[in-house]
């Protein structure tokens, strides 16, 4: 049912956690399954850059192995790269997803959508200051 990337990436996450000193967070959830997913990024204030990024994923095989690949995905981008990452190339990095789950990697997409409109919102009220 799922590939072996998917096992992979559940058993052995590699950016699971959160980050000390993340300055964004994101949180999304799917009220049908019940999964929630929250991201954790650290992203340069003067490049715009994310040097990292981390999950903690309450969810199925599938939200945690997509949210860990998002978080590869993402890591190095500009923000502005990073929303273009969309659900089908985290999926291609898992192989593939059993169609039913294809809404996890959804939601990982969410998530990062999630965590870099935090950061946006704190930016500016940092900068009306
Ligand atoms: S079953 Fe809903 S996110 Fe996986």
């Amino acid at each position: 049912m799922y590939t072996k990337k998917v096992i992979s990436r559940f058993e052995n996450p590699k950016n699971a956690g959160s980050i000390k000193g993340a300055n964004a967070t994101g949180t999304v959830g799917n009220p049908a399954c019940g999964d929630i997913m929250k991201l954790y990024l650290k992203i340069n204030e003067e490049t715009g850059v994310i040097e990292n990024a981390s999950f903690k994923t309450f969810g199925c095989a599938a939200a945690i192995a997509s949210t860990d690949v998002a978080c590869d995905l993402i890591k190095g981008k500009t923000i502005d790269d990073a929303l273009k990452v969309t659900n089908k190339q985290v999926v291609d990095v898992l192989g593939e997803l059993p169609p039913h789950k294809i809404h996890c990697s959804v939601l990982a997409e969410e998530a990062i959508e999630s965590a870099v409109n935090d950061y946006l919102k704190k930016k500016k009220k940092k900068d009306k200051k």
